[in-house]
């Protein structure tokens, strides 16, 4: 299973916003064949590892009944983008199926494992159902709170502004920073920002790494229908959703029935605070320089300690060159 789940994250960025999942397939302890979920929309874990499994037919095995596969999450039970793996499974004649965790989905939840069971095949649940669980944090997090997880990314200057009054584009934090954020957008399955940044500062917000990425979508959150005319570069490379509604809670509660999982706000104050005073923040990332920004700035935040009045806590801090980055998380278990 171990295999299986360090197998799996070798596309989390390719995968998203499905979840990573991986598979291996055993005689008498020998792995016979492996697979992994690749690329979104490709095939899943299960069907890739009976694949390898079928060439190796005759050779290293007489039957699939002597086989066992081992997968991280539970098989799906329906026909989404590719065909039930429960009825690949079933149609190989392997007996016997272990699982790391169930799938949280309600369209999967318990009915891909019942399906191996009414077809006769002895099937194992929970193993490493943690780790499992852990690498596909924005997953199940979805699926339990019926939203998706939503980050905020900031960069602040030692004295706690966002941007300079005169509205003139100014780079806060360092150039390391900044390519740390590109590897923050990877993990995303979307980025959000407000109408005041995209005419400010013209940001593309696309994940510019050095490794294969399932590009994050991109939300805009702006009802003065003045943007996309005029070209910004946030319109290029992605699809961009732009939503006029400005109830934060309605606009996130829409997202249930859409395939995100995570998302990453990089937004100025007006829409951070927003957020964040709509409790619906669970991560906050701020990037801090040591320059200041002084009178001509503006402030991140009114008060002292807001960030720890609101219930985040400090969760992690380290150094990147010249500037800090801390990782806050909310105090409640959601
Ligand atoms: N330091 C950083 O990390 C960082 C990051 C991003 C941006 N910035 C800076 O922030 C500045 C812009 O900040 P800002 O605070 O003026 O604007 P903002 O937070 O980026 O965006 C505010 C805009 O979002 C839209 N919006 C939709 N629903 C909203 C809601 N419920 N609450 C608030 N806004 C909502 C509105 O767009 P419409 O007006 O189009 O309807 C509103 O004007 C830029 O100059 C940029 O340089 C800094």
């Amino acid at each position: 299973m171990l295999r299986a789940i360090s197998l799996a994250d070798t596309y989390k960025y390719t995968a998203k916003p499905n979840p990573v999942v991986g598979a291996l397939i055993l005689k008498d302890e020998i792995i016979i064949s492996e697979g992994a979920h690749e690329r979104f929309g490709e095939n899943h874990a299960e069907i890739n590892a009976i694949e390898g499994a079928n060439k190796q037919f005759g050779k290293s095995f007489e039957s699939f009944a002597d086989l066992i596969l081992i997968c991280t999450l539970e098989p799906c039970n329906h026909s989404g983008k590719t065909g039930p793996c429960t009825k690949a499974i079933i149609d190989s004649g392997i007996k016997k199926v272990i699982i790391g965790s169930e799938d949280p989905n309600p369209i999967v939840a318990g009915k891909g494992i019942d399906k191996l069971i009414e077809n006769g095949i002895n099937v194992e649940v929970g193993l490493c159902k943690n780790l499992v669980e852990r690498q596909n944090k924005f997953f199940f997090f979805k699926h339990k709170n019926k939203r998706p997880y939503l980050t905020a990314k900031i960069a602040s200057s030692a004295d706690g502004k966002s941007h300079k009054k005169d509205g003139r584009s100014t780079w806060i934090t360092c150039e390391e920073s900044r390519q740390d954020v590109q590897r923050v957008r990877a993990k995303y399955d979307a980025i959000l920002t407000g109408g005041n940044t995209v005419r400010d500062d013209n940001p593309r917000m696309n994940a510019r790494v050095n490794f294969e990425v399932n590009q994050p979508k991109k939300i805009l959150l702006s009802n003065k229908h003045d943007l996309k005319e005029t070209g910004n570069n946030f319109f290029r490379d992605a699809e961009v959703q732009v939503i006029t509604e400005i109830n934060l809670k309605k606009i996130i509660s829409s997202f249930q029935d859409l395939e995100y999982c995570s998302i990453l706000i990089e937004a100025g104050p007006k829409l951070v605070n927003a957020f964040l005073l709509n409790d619906l923040i669970d991560e906050l990332i701020i990037y801090q320089s040591q320059d200041l920004l002084g009178l001509n700035g503006v402030d991140w935040f009114k008060k002292d300690n807001a960030i720890e009045n609101l219930g985040f806590k400090l969760e992690s801090s380290y150094k990147i060159k010249t500037d800090t980055k801390y990782i806050y998380k909310k105090n409640v278990k959601r």
